[in-house]
């Protein structure tokens, strides 16, 4: 996940381990079943990469393809179709899906007919190429084209290689019902916008998830509701920057803002949270932070990326925000909602990035007070705009002191924050065992914390409780139920 930087590999999976996976983190390969139309002919296996974004395409996916007749399977060799869903943020992100390519190679090696299928961002970037590159694969499809998998998977069983990585300007697959796959039955995502309009000059997803569009309102808050029925307890709404969600109701040919959509999948029941992910700080506004204070169950947890604390730096990425304009945004949250955590993300070591910026970086990560960040340090990625226009001129060894520097701030900075959460009570919802122990529950808080406390008679995930915190390491709370 974070094996860009090994050195400090183990600090970060403490720092990432009980968290939300907001839109930016890859995630590894996980394997995800369905349990519906088991005893169908034909199987599916397929692994994820990437942001949370992705994943929940996955869940799309194994709605098309489920409805073609398949159903899904966690072993590769008893598979007749494997896919893909691939992440292109980092270059370590590729790399790891061209070494599960070669585990492919060798299960296709004994069963020639098996089809190997890419689907994603790395699908998106490499298009056709891929087909070159990696000889094993036979279909390509973009992030717009799933409702294409069917078709294109026949073509391949009839031994013709096939690729869609057209970009849409519409499709949000507003009517396909998600699959959920591998679900604790409480949380879900929920999709609300795809691509980005934003040229961040960093960031190959303008370029893999193409123009902004937003979905349909009234299929967003459906969407809540029927999960809310099903059980589920927590929704959090998906897109690249939500604050920017726009959708023209037809009926009253009034746009919705994104203050008003949290507003109406609130409203489907004060036990179903709100959650959402990723905020710009260019876009938030104070009428969002107005509807969160208004609502108890839209939770107070923001997740609003920095990527640097230094305006000429800021100014390169392109982010169209400053320093001061991004701690206004700061203040602005703990003004009109106190007890909110705020998380961010980082780059260390971008294009020409002095000591004294990268200082910058840490000053602001003790300034805002994080409860927690995604770190990272500057991969360069082909097309974009720092590609084309800036060289990549920190030394590796650079970066990686840089971004130890910033994950062990960032570290002392969830301590203390936890820290400051000792004695208090929090409406924790339950999400399931922990881990580590089925004697104890585990679930968050409105500030997307992980509480850990021993289990009571007659409590279940979806159930609400209060618990006191007693002890805190810097990513979970302990406690226990009063
Ligand atoms: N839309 C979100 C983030 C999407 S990408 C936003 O604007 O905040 C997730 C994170 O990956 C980014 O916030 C950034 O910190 C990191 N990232 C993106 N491109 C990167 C690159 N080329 N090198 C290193 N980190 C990168
Ligand atoms: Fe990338 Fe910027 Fe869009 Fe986020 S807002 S996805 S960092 S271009
Ligand atoms: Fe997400 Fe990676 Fe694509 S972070 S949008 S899967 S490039």
């Amino acid at each position: 996940m974070y094996n860009d930087n090994p050195t400090i590999e183990d600090v970060k999976k403490e720092l990432r381990t009980d968290h939300n996976i907001p839109l930016g983190e890859e995630r590894q390969g996980e394997v995800l079943e369905l349990s519906a139309n088991q005893e169908s002919s034909k199987k599916f296996y397929i692994e994820s990469y990437g942001c949370q974004m992705n994943f929940s395409d996955t869940e799309i996916v194994a709605s098309v393809l489920s409805d073609d007749g398949f159903s899904s399977t966690r072993n590769m060799e008893e598979s007749d179709l494997i896919l893909i869903n691939t992440c292109s943020i980092r270059e370590k992100a590729e790399d790891t899906v061209r070494k599960r390519l070669r585990i492919f190679n060798k299960v296709k090696e004994q069963k020639p007919e098996l089809i190997v299928g890419v689907l994603g961002c790395m699908a998106e970037r490499l298009k056709k190429k891929f087909l070159e590159e990696e000889k094993i694969v036979d279909i390509v499809v973009g992030p717009d084209a799933y409702r294409d998998l069917p078709i294109l998977v026949a073509g391949a069983e009839d031994g013709n290689k096939g690729v869609n990585v057209f970009l849409s300007r519409e499709e949000t697959y507003a009517d396909i019902s998600p699959l959920r796959l591998g679900s604790n039955g409480v949380s879900a995502f929920i999709s609300i916008m795809r691509g980005c309009d934003n040229m961040c000059s960093f960031c190959v997803v303008p370029f893999t998830r193409g123009r902004e569009r937003s979905r349909d309102a009234f299929s967003i808050v459906a969407e809540a509701q029927d999960l809310f029925d099903r059980g589920y307890r927590e929704v959090t709404l998906l897109g690249q920057n939500v604050d920017s969600y726009k959708w023209l109701n037809p009926e009253t040919e009034k746009p919705v803002s994104f203050a008003e959509l949290i507003e109406m999948v609130a409203l489907v029941s004060p036990d179903l949270r709100v959650r959402f992910s990723t905020s710009h700080p260019k876009d938030m506004t104070d009428y969002v932070l107005h509807t969160m204070a208004k609502y108890e169950n839209i939770c107070n947890y923001i997740h609003l990326p920095v990527q640097s604390g230094n305006s000429r730096v800021l100014k390169l990425m392109n982010r169209t925000y400053d320093r001061v304009w991004y701690k206004e945004r700061v203040e602005s949250i703990y003004r009109i909602i106190p007890d909110c955590a705020i998380s961010s993300d980082i780059i260390a070591g971008f294009c020409t990035e002095t000591e004294e910026e990268h200082q910058d970086t840490l000053s602001m990560i003790e300034w805002a007070g994080y409860s927690m960040s995604y770190m990272f340090f500057y991969s360069e990625r082909p097309g974009t705009l720092a590609a084309k226009k800036f060289e990549d001129d920190i030394p590796l060894d650079t970066k990686k002191r840089r971004i130890t520097e910033i994950v062990n701030l960032q570290n002392q900075m969830s301590l203390i924050h936890n820290q400051k959460d000792i004695g208090k009570i929090f409406k924790v919802l339950i999400e399931g065992n922990s881990k580590k122990s089925t004697q104890d529950f585990k679930g968050r808080n409105s500030q997307n914390k992980m509480l850990i406390f021993p289990k009571q008679d007659g409590l279940e995930p979806g159930d609400y409780v209060n618990v006191r915190v007693n002890s805190v390491s810097s990513a979970t709370l302990k406690g226990e139920i009063v």
